[in-house]
């Protein structure tokens, strides 16, 4: 049975996140491609555990990670959702389940994803997940809710 829990990030998950953080795949749909080195991702991880703009996730099924999610404080009224899943449990629908966890725990917030335009196993668990699509010039957003683009708009 799948039933999805959300447990803070801790300094002891360092090494986790590093491993999944230089997965092949995940390299290759960052917008920084380059490979990471040890020590920059434990002053990066201790620094962002500490950002009062970032939340860490470690996605658990029971007491297997399945994957990560960061969220990243870009206003007052959004945030930017980053997420991947351990290779041994893609394609089960886990990551299409964790922007649907998004949603449902940060339904106050608008969470924005920018996906490269390759990178089709993001692009469908976000249409999956009811996430609204703009194409855009170098990436594709996906927002979880309606973004009001014109001041009027907002008064109507
Ligand atoms: C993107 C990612 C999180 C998707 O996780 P997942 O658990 O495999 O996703 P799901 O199982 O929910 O699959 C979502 C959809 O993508 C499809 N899909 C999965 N892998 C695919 C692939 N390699 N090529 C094409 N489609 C793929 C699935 O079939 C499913 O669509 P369907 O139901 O219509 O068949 C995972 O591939 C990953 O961690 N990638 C590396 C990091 C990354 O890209 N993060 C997102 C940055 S924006």
């Amino acid at each position: 049975m799948t039933h999805l829990t959300l447990v803070k990030a801790r300094k002891e998950d360092c090494n986790l996140l590093f491993d999944w953080a230089n997965e092949e795949s995940v390299r290759e749909n960052s917008f920084d491609s380059s490979k990471i080195i040890y020590e920059d991702h434990y002053e990066w991880f201790i620094k962002k555990l500490k950002s009062p703009d970032t939340l860490i996730y470690i996605v658990k099924n029971g007491n297997q990670s399945i994957g990560v999610i960061r969220l990243e404080k870009r206003d007052n009224d959004s945030l930017l959702i980053n997420y991947s899943v351990d290779v041994k449990y893609r394609r089960q629908g886990y990551g299409t389940k964790f922007l649907i966890l998004m949603k449902e725990n940060f339904s106050n917030k608008t969470l924005i994803g920018k996906v490269k335009k390759n990178n089709m196993s993001s692009i469908r668990a976000f249409e999956k997940a009811g996430y609204i699509k703009t194409d855009k010039p170098a990436y594709i957003e996906f927002s979880s809710k309606k973004v009001l683009r014109w001041r009027n708009e907002v008064n109507r």
